[in-house]
């Protein structure tokens, strides 16, 4: 274990050394709500909801039980379903094209950029002809904010604004980033987030929200969250789900929304480190002029099949790291079935096997930082 520093193990992600700071006031929120008992959409709720919206600045932010759940929340609403084509990124986590699959629509997979591993908008417009050849009409893209850097949003904007596809940010990684100025949340018709407690804000179990500008969507939202619930709720309007945030997760989301923008310009600082110490010998993520990360991932490519044994060499030194994504969507056995877009999906595979995320949290500090830049250069210098 770190043979060659003496530092304590480092880890990946770093959620306790949140918990240490933030353990009194989280403590204190979860006690309010174990004492007012209104554990189901109880007044924390509401108050995340407005303070979400408010960060974001989208008009309405409709909290729910998971990132997955948000993502396919927002397709019901619109009312997708069989038959119609769901564009999106190969290169992603399942529950983005998941969703389509659960409502019964076709998940068409379209490839990345290789240096923002997000949807190629040229790549979009190939698969829409794909999509129409296979007799599916096409409905929806999502685009991912991968790692937690924001999508190409007004190039997207432009292939779907002329197919007239429904636009649902996959901003699960990403929520806090920004795009010419603009935060997440308030590109597309609507944008999805994860609370997953590894995200850059997560909360203590499962949890995730919608944004959106629309008045009737936001509606359909809420509605379909509480088992498509109308007036009241033994009125059925619609066939819906259970998918709400619990109030404890929301007790504790509004603790952690205080410290979050100081938490991101800290990961901002790490990532700025890692590509000073690291960009001679690796691929760096990008940095593109007028976006922002949340900097979910630190994620370098290492060319040349050496990937593999950089991962083992910092595990021999007690590094850990992480492949976010050894294998794309389109050859996982649950999709490889669906359609790929016109062109291929070259950038996706290459990038499977290159990707390498290294350590990246709000907390990580600049000797273990060293350390671990230090472990890659030697690891590659062999
Ligand atoms: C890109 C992406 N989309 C969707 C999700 C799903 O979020 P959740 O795990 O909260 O359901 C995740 C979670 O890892 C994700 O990374």
């Amino acid at each position: 274990m770190n043979q060659h520093t003496q530092l304590p193990p480092i880890p990946f992600i770093d959620v306790a050394a949140q918990r240490r700071r933030l353990g009194p006031a989280i403590d204190h929120a979860v006690a309010r709500v174990l004492a007012h008992c209104q554990f189901i959409l109880g007044p924390e709720v509401r108050a995340l909801e407005a303070e979400l919206a408010k960060f974001c600045g989208a008009r309405h932010a409709i909290t729910c039980a998971s990132g997955t759940d948000a993502l396919m929340l927002a397709l019901m609403a619109h009312g997708i379903g069989a038959g119609d084509a769901v564009f999106c990124p190969a290169f992603t986590f399942c529950a983005t094209a998941e969703v389509a699959a659960l409502i019964g629509a076709a998940p068409v997979f379209v490839d990345v950029e290789p240096d923002t591993f997000n949807i190629d908008p040229k790549s979009l417009a190939a698969a829409l002809d794909t999509a129409k050849r296979l007799g599916l009409k096409p409905k929806a893209v999502i685009p991912v904010d991968l790692f937690g850097l924001s999508a190409d949003h007004d190039a997207i904007a432009a292939v779907a604004g002329a197919a007239g596809l429904f636009v649902l940010d996959d901003a699960a990684q990403a929520f806090g980033a920004t795009y010419k100025g603009h935060p997440l949340g308030t590109f597309g018709h609507a944008s999805a987030t994860s609370f997953f407690p590894a995200k850059p804000l997560g909360c203590y179990g499962d949890g995730g929200a919608v944004f959106t500008d629309d008045d009737g969507l936001a509606e359909a939202i809420a509605s379909l969250r509480v088992h498509g619930q109308g007036s009241d709720k033994y009125d059925n309007v619609r066939i819906g789900l259970t998918s709400r945030l619990d109030t404890i997760q929301a007790a504790v989301l509004i603790e952690k929304l205080k410290i979050f923008p100081e938490e991101v310009a800290a990961r901002d600082a790490a990532a700025r480190r890692y590509a000073q110490g690291l960009n001679d010998l690796v691929t760096v993520p990008a940095m593109p002029d007028g976006l922002t990360s949340v900097w979910a991932q630190y994620t370098i490519r290492i060319a040349g099949g050496r990937r593999d044994k950089v991962a083992a060499a910092l595990k021999s030194e007690g590094i850990p790291t992480a492949i976010y994504y050894p294998i794309p969507l389109h050859r996982q056995q649950a999709y490889k079935h669906f359609p790929v877009g016109a062109g291929g999906l070259a950038v996706s595979d290459r990038l499977a096997g290159e990707v390498l995320s290294l350590p990246m949290h709000a907390y990580l500090d600049e000797a273990a930082q060293a350390c671990i830049i230090d472990a890659v250069r030697r690891a590659l210098a062999r």
